[in-house]
This record gives structure tokens, sequence and C-alpha cells, in this order.
């Protein structure tokens, strides 16, 4: 089988994942993502908060395969766990990609069997949007395998059910994302750029990272407007005038291990360094990929998983 692009919606708003169908069967890559900058503003009467946020989708990440097959309305979701980290366990009547499932089903009345395979890479909790992907990669798939192929605006309702970052995940390159997360706006990824993760091994809740934010009072940075963030993104890595919210938040509560690794990714030749989403993993971006192997090599130490990878828009590597 080879594998062809989706392509979702009009020339600029492509999925920059890729497929493999055959008869009754279904590959989907379902990549990881980085918040370049992330601001959180006010918190809504709904209890969300209101972001504005850079996402880059990167070529690496979870894999699923869909099986038509079994009893009508039956879904079967087995789990491989290629993380190198203990107690990474979910039933699969509480994984996204079941309630995805659940909610398509209901919106298109597709109700064959599924059997379903989730490799998992992507580690849970650590602000990489994994279980997100997932997601999104699930209502893609069904809408292939199904006969009532849903327009875009209907993916992207049950996306917003789904949770905050699923609608980037219908078009992941990169986007400028606000509101909620359901405003997605799809902008030119930067080229030419290495990433390094470091995953620290421990889990990050994003509901007490929110609810920390608001309890803390900490004066947030000062975010530039719109349209400054997003010309920045055309230019070097080292100028980004990027930040993450959560940052000094989790600073000021003593996790200081996100101190010492972005110091250690900027000693170790990154032209820009954050935590992605509300953390846990940090990352560092390279405008030299050998500065950037040379960095994994250099954090074989820390204790959780390391991995170098590159902006989806334009890797031809997959993963
Ligand atoms: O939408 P999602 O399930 O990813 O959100 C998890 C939790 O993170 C929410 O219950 C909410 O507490 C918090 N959140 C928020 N504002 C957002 C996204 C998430 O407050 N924009």
């Amino acid at each position: 089988m080879a594998w062809l692009r989706i392509a979702i919606d009009s020339q600029v708003n492509k999925r920059y994942g890729f497929f493999e169908k055959a008869d009754s069967m279904l590959n989907i890559k379902a990549p990881a993502k980085i918040n370049l900058h992330l601001a959180v503003k006010g918190r809504r009467p709904d209890g969300f908060h209101d972001l504005e946020s850079i996402f880059l989708a990167l070529d690496w990440g979870d894999s699923l395969c869909f099986d038509c097959g079994g009893a009508e309305g039956q879904c079967a979701i087995q789990t491989t766990w290629d993380i190198p980290i203990d107690g990474a366990v979910i039933q699969p009547e509480e994984n996204v990609v079941f309630k995805a499932v659940s909610l398509f089903r209901a919106r298109s009345g597709f109700m064959q069997g599924l059997r379903i395979r989730l490799d998992k890479r992507i580690p849970l909790g650590a602000g990489l949007g994994g279980g997100s992907s997932d997601a999104a990669a699930t209502l893609l798939a069904l809408n292939q395998l199904s006969d009532v192929e849903l327009p875009l605006a209907a993916l992207r309702e049950l996306a917003e059910d789904l949770g905050s970052d699923v609608p980037f995940f219908l078009s992941s390159g990169a986007a400028f994302v606000s509101g909620r997360g359901e405003r997605v706006e799809p902008l030119v990824a930067p080229e030419g750029l290495s990433v390094v993760l470091v995953y620290p091994g421990f889990v990050s809740n994003t509901r007490r990272a929110f609810a920390l934010l608001d309890a803390d009072g900490h004066e947030r940075c000062v975010s530039r407007s719109r349209e400054v963030l997003v010309q920045a993104l055309g230019g070097k890595p080292a100028d980004w005038p990027y930040h993450n919210d959560f940052l000094p938040v989790f600073l000021a509560a003593g996790t200081g291990v996100y101190r010492d690794l972005l110091g250690e990714l900027r000693r170790l030749g990154a032209d820009f360094a954050s935590l992605s989403g509300s953390g846990s993993t940090c990352f560092g971006v390279f405008s030299d990929e050998n500065v950037a192997s040379r960095a994994v090599e250099a954090f074989r130490w820390c204790g959780g998983f390391i991995c170098l990878t590159f902006p989806l828009a334009y890797s031809t590597r997959g993963y």
C-alpha cells in the first residue's frame, strides 16, 4: 500500500498527514505537536480559557490502523505502547479514540464493526497533543472509510467536542490557534529546522495547570499582537518573540527541572527553547541538524526520553 496525502480542504488547509487504504483497512498517522507560543488569556464563563498559540505539527507521533469487521456497532481497540515510561495505560472505553468513534457514528450513522490498533509513541500528559491527534486521526479515518463523507465543518464540530486541541489536528501543519482552541488559522510552517523533544519522565495534568495559573495571579508576559507573532514565524528562531505562560507559574511553584532542561537545550545550541502546552515536554528548535543531533546525545542522561524530529510540513522522512 502506498501512503496517500489527505487534503481535506482547499489548497491552503491541507492535512500534512498520510494514510494508506486497502479494501476495508486504513492506516493513518497521528503526529505530535509543540506550542512555539502559548499565551493564556482570561478565564471564560464556561470555565475554559481563551488562548493565543502557535502550533507546529511534527514528523513523529502515534499511528492507527482501522479494520472494518466484527459485529455492527462494535469497536475494539488494541493499544501497543512504544513509550519507555511506566504506568502508561488507558482503558479502551476511556480512550478518546473510542469517544471519537461514538461521536462520528452518532453524526453519520456509520455503524460497521471496527477493530482499531493504536501504536502509541507520544507520552500521556506530555503537552504534545497525543490524545487529541489520535482523536482527529480517527475522525479523518472514519470519514474515509464510511460512505457518508461528512463535510469539514461537521468534522470540526466533532473535533471541538472531543477536546480543545483536536481541531488543530484536522489541518496539522502550523497554525495560529485562538479561542478555546477551535479557531485554527493555517500558517506557512518554518523550513529547515530541527526539533529536539525532552520529556522529563513525569506527567503534567492540563486541568491542574490551568487551575494553578488562575490561582497564581502571576503577571503574564506581555503578549504581542497576532500580526507580530505570525510574522515572526518566518524569521530566525533566535529572534522569535514567543513564550509560554505556564512556564513562570511552574517555576514559581517549584518545578525547577524545566529551568534546567531549557538552560541545557540553549547551552547545547538551541536557537529557541520552551515548554510545550501545559508541560511536561521541553523542546529546543535548532537551525543546524548536526547541532541538534549532538544535543540529543548529550541529553541521554535525562531519564525521560529524547527525540530528534522535524516540522511535519516539509519532512519527507516519515516515522
Ligand atoms: O479541552 P481539553 O479536554 O483538552 O481540556 C482539558 C482541561 O484544560 C479543561 O477541562 C480545562 O480545565 C482546561 N482548558 C482550559 N482552557 C482551554 C483548554 C483547556 O481551561 N482553552
